[in-house]
């Protein structure tokens, strides 16, 4: 056994796949989430971190912290979100950062986002919305606090596997009932990773030197145009790939439409431009770094998980 270490949000989407792995390779793991969960770990910790105060056991021996927890897959944020967000994602974070220092902990693997950075330069950050401020102010905590002397910050990019959540359920979803439209080729790339690759690549960046103080974008190094991920989904569900494609000129029409209809009852509609916007935007992010300092390379890619991914979303 090499030890212990503490993973956050482990019941989450990403972190049972991280725990398995973690156990793997001779690591006992202390799992922290509100809810109790059964999962891949030794021990759990119940805790809304952020909200109440660490116990004082909590990182007695530990190695190193993967911090997942937080709050992530909302589709749109509502009033209030700046602040909710930073008590989950930035709050916690300093929490733990204090406790790691006064009890030696040595790696501090943040799971950040690249809307942390969003359209801007790795490092000339604009993030994005209330979500990626929250992220990009915890990173900066990480990385400046001295707290643990291997502190590492993880942006991964859409993280996909089985049993999907947010935008990929729901495009998945809406394949399946047959109301997405057959959208033209539009060349939008979109980065990816799937989560078992994200957690290799969170192991090699608590495992290795020279990855200490460093940001890694993650992405699986394909990135994945909305027709792309449309046929992948079509090609899992055994369907045909329509020979006609909706001009995206009438889907702009459409998501006008609803934005004023929107803008009339005082509530937003299904459809209109910001949906639209997510749905056909490009959000392409480099992962080189990760893969030249540190040799990690993704072994997944999004069409060969797809009939697992279709198969666990639910109707
Ligand atoms: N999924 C993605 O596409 C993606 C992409 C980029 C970055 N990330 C980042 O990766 C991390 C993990 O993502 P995920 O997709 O696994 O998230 P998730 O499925 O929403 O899981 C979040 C986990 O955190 C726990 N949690 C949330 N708030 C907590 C709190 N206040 N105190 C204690 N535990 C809390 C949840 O358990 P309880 O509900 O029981 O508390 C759950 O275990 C997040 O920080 C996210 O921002 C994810």
């Amino acid at each position: 056994m090499k030890g212990m270490v503490l993973v956050t949000g482990a019941s989450g989407f990403i972190g049972p796949g991280l725990c398995r792995r973690l156990q793997a390779d001779g690591w006992r793991v202390r799992a922290v989430m509100r809810r109790r969960t059964a999962g891949p770990w030794d021990e759990a910790v119940h805790l809304d971190l952020g909200r109440e105060a660490l116990p004082p056991h909590l990182l007695a021996d530990i190695d190193c912290i993967f911090h997942l927890a937080g709050k992530a897959h909302a589709l749109a944020a509502g009033p209030g979100a700046e602040e909710e967000y930073r008590l989950a994602n930035c709050r916690s974070t300093l929490d733990l950062l204090a406790a790691a220092r006064s009890e030696g902990v040595r790696g501090f693997v943040y799971f950040s986002s690249v809307k942390a950075m969003g359209g801007g330069a790795a490092d000339a950050p604009a993030p994005e919305g209330p979500y990626g401020r929250s992220k990009l102010a915890a990173e900066r905590a990480v990385l400046t606090s001295g707290a643990a002397p291997h502190p590492v910050v993880l942006r991964p990019s859409l993280v996909y596997g089985p049993h999907p959540k947010g935008y990929l359920e729901l495009l998945i979803r809406a394949v399946r009932a047959g109301w997405f439209p057959p959208l033209p080729e539009l060349g939008n790339g979109r980065s990816m990773i799937h989560r078992d690759d994200l957690a290799q690549a969170a192991i090699l960046c608590a495992a290795l030197p020279r990855a200490r103080g460093r940001t890694y974008v993650v992405t699986d190094d394909t990135p994945y145009s909305t027709r792309r991920i449309y046929e992948c989904i079509l090609e899992a569900l055994g369907r045909r790939t329509p020979r006609w494609n909706l001009p995206i000129g009438l889907l702009r029409l459409a998501a006008l439409g609803g934005d004023g209809i929107g803008r009339l009852r005082g509530r937003r509609l299904p459809f209109d431009s910001e949906v639209l916007e997510k749905l056909i935007g490009a959000a392409c992010y480099d992962g080189t770094p990760i893969r030249q300092e540190l040799g990690f390379q993704s072994r997944r890619t999004l069409p060969d998980s797809m009939a697992e991914m279709v198969a666990t979303t639910r109707r």
